[in-house]
């Protein structure tokens, strides 16, 4: 696979990150959600595509010197073959490039394989939230983990 990633500052990508992201999750964010998120300054929207087809996306939160991951997904036929590492390796150096020293996100820990792919880029658990996510009938911790770039 060749995959290659493209960087957005403005909700002009919303509609594909909005395609892509009910595509990866059971709860699904709306468009104007996506558009909100670009009201606040610092939000930016990573595509990974195969081919110019969106294959994933990650959309990012920069403060300064430090970035949270807000929300990121694969397409469920492109998994298991590193696309989620490749998106991951690919944005660090745009972040690098806006001066971002610490990348962050929070994770289930019933996600497995989310916890597996932010441990082979070099993501550390540093914390963790109890019961922080409701899952069906259970409650489920979540991992903080952080990445020094
Ligand atoms: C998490 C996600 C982005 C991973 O994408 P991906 O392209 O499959 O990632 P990679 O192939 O680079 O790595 C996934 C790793 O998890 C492993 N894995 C996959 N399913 C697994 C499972 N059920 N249990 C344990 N490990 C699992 C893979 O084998 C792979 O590890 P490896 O490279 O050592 O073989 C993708 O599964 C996804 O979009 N999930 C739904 C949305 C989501 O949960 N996002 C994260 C929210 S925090």
């Amino acid at each position: 696979m060749t995959l290659e990633s493209a960087f957005f500052y403005q909700a002009e990508i919303s509609t594909v990150l909005t395609e892509l992201h009910k595509k990866c999750f059971k709860a699904a964010w709306s468009n104007q959600e996506f558009n909100a998120l670009f009201q606040s300054p610092g939000t930016v929207a990573q595509i990974l595509s195969e081919k110019e087809l969106p294959i994933g996306f990650c959309l990012y939160r920069l403060l300064f010197d430090e970035a949270e991951i807000l929300t990121l997904g694969i397409l469920p036929d492109f998994r298991n073959r590193s696309a989620g590492e490749t998106l991951l390796r690919q944005g660090k150096p745009e972040l690098v490039k806006k001066g971002v020293e610490r990348l962050f996100l929070d994770v289930s820990e019933t996600n497995l394989a989310a916890i597996k792919l932010y441990k082979k880029t070099g993501f550390q658990e540093i914390s963790r939230r109890k019961n922080y996510y409701r899952e069906e009938n259970k409650r489920s911790d979540a991992l903080i983990m952080q990445l020094q770039l």
